[in-house]
């Protein structure tokens, strides 16, 4: 065991224990580590001015991530070093000079290409470029800085000089990566505990171990990558004193895939999950893109989208909509739950004391099966969906023409539960495809699934309609009416479309 936390910060490992659980790596790095570079602007992930990078090592291999330290536990940190803007010009940490010696170019592109005014949101706009300089696979786009820039809002200077920099620092003549620092000693064995029974940050090693401590303390917060429990410690001001790390957890992010059903473990994120989800079917990439930022991304896990039980989440209705299960652990006992049956009502789950959320097991569409999934919210990138609604239709023929044998439907953000709309199936199972009268009576049994509610997003007939806007909008798609006509943005590639055989 081992009763202390590890991270590199400036070239040296530095090991914390005196700490509370719900302590934030922005408060650390402001308060403690006086960083005062990094801003706080929103302290809820949205903003993006506390962005900074951790470099780690997984399975071996270096990663780099942007990260909203806001919402990030200090705790996250272990095995990481931690980036911020100050750590970013001359490696001897010698500062710049008037005439800007010794910035990242990065910062050197921001400077010359005029991209900050006030400069609040400056430090997070650069960290999010320098991880956009370190990662991207050759020079960038238009469409490649704008998403990483979607978790940066900028309210003074307007986002053409910014991503003029961006374009020339991440351009052809980009400069080489940053070396690797020396990382902490790997110990992937040993379990990690900080605190006492009654207030404690826990870092489990192995499945067996979580499964162990959280018998133990079943009062205890579970955290992946706490992009909705930071803002109960930001937002909330709750007090978390018991909290259970699962990001080293071995194992808890594999992913298996046998051709049939795809397996992604509990702590796969959202980044991560992406290309994978978008081999299942081009839209489910299309919408992770759109799933907060890359920042949010960076963090946020599938099994947290997941067991939070929120009745926007974005993975569920798809996952719900391709017949999925979701895999729970408690103690030693293993099972699986259909999607659908996993939410009960507002925020409850099927979810005992102590169980877990293991993995998620989806099944591929098979090539008869037609998939659309749409997302829609008041700002088109970095925002919760107002409905979401994904469409998944087996078809066939008969007497000649194509027929839907089934469908599985399900919404987002029109009831208490991510959940199916039975009617609408139900006019649909049978029907010719291209049939108006069965695609009115669906469209029109969507009043009998759904009672949508009316909050800040949207009111509940704006959501009414939506629904049977989506509906018809998959319909026509797969009836095979002109894409251009029904989207203005997320095309589906052509080449992906004959992948999929539709
Ligand atoms: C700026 C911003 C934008 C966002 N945009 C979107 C969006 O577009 N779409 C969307 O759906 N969501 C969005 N979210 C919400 C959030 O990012 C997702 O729900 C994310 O998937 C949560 O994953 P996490 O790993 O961060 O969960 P955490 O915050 O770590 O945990 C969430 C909940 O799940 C529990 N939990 C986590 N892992 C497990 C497990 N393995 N077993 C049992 N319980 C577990 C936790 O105890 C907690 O109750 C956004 C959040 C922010 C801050
Ligand atoms: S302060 Fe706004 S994202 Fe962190
Ligand atoms: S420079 Fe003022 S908020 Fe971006």
């Amino acid at each position: 065991m081992r009763d202390v936390i590890r991270f590199v910060r400036r070239g040296q490992v530095v090991e914390v224990s005196d700490f509370h659980p719900r302590t934030t790596l922005l408060d650390w790095l402001r308060l403690t580590d006086r960083a005062t570079g990094t801003k706080e602007g929103c302290a809820e992930g949205d903003c993006g001015a506390c962005t900074i990078v951790l470099r780690r090592l997984r399975n071996g291999a270096p990663v780099v991530e942007p990260v909203n330290s806001c919402i990030l536990f200090l705790g996250q940190a272990d095995g990481a070093e931690i980036l911020t803007v100050e750590d970013l010009g001359d490696p001897d940490g010698r500062p710049a000079g008037a005439s800007g010696e010794g910035l990242h170019p990065v910062q050197r592109a921001m400077v010359d290409m005029h991209g900050s005014q006030c400069g609040f949101c400056t430090p997070g706009i650069v960290m999010s470029l320098f991880a956009l300089h370190e990662t991207a696979p050759g020079p960038v786009d238009r469409r490649a800085i704008d998403d990483a820039l979607a978790g940066n809002l900028c309210r003074c200077t307007g986002y053409r000089p910014i991503a003029d920099a961006a374009a020339r620092a991440c351009g052809p003549e980009r400069a080489p990566p940053r070396p690797l620092p020396t990382f902490p000693e790997a110990d992937p064995e040993r379990d990690v505990f900080v605190g006492s029974d009654e207030t404690f940050f826990a870092a489990p090693a192995s499945e067996a171990s979580l499964a162990a401590l959280y018998a133990r303390h079943p009062d205890a917060v579970l955290v992946s990558g706490a992009t909705d429990v930071g803002l109960w410690a930001t937002k909330a001001l709750r007090d978390l004193p018991k909290i259970i790390w699962l990001g080293r957890v071995a194992g808890l992010d594999a992913v298996e895939d046998d051709g049939a059903t795809l397996t992604l473990g509990a702590t796969l994120t959202h980044a991560r999950a992406l290309p994978l989800l978008a081999g299942l079917d081009p839209d489910i990439g299309e919408l992770l893109r759109r799933f907060g930022s890359v920042q949010v991304r960076a963090s946020g896990t599938v099994g947290g989208n997941i067991a939070n039980g929120s009745p926007i989440g974005d993975l569920a209705p798809v996952m719900i909509a391709l017949g999925a299960e979701v895999e729970l652990r408690r103690g030693d006992e293993v099972r699986r739950v259909p999607m659908e049956d996993f939410f009960i009502a507002y925020r409850k789950q099927d979810r005992r004391p102590s169980e877990f959320v293991r993995a998620v097991r989806v099944r591929r569409p098979g090539r008869d099966a037609a998939f659309r999934c749409f997302k829609v919210s008041k700002r088109f990138d970095e925002d919760i969906s107002a409905v979401m609604g994904a469409f998944h239709f087996v078809l066939g023929e008969a007497g000649g023409e194509r027929v839907i044998r089934s469908a599985r439907i399900a919404y987002g953000g029109m009831a208490g539960i991510p959940k199916r709309a039975a009617l609408a199936e139900a006019a649909l199972a049978g029907a010719p495809l291209s049939s108006r009268k069965a695609w009115d009576l669906a469209l029109d049994a969507i009043a009998g699934d759904f009672s949508p509610m009316s909050d800040q997003r949207a009111n509940a007939a704006y959501r009414g309609h939506v629904a049977r806007n989506l509906l018809l909008k998959a319909l026509t798609e797969v009836a095979g009416a002109s894409t251009d006509r029904t989207r203005i943005v997320g095309r589906r590639p052509p080449e992906l479309e004959a992948a999929h055989g539709r």
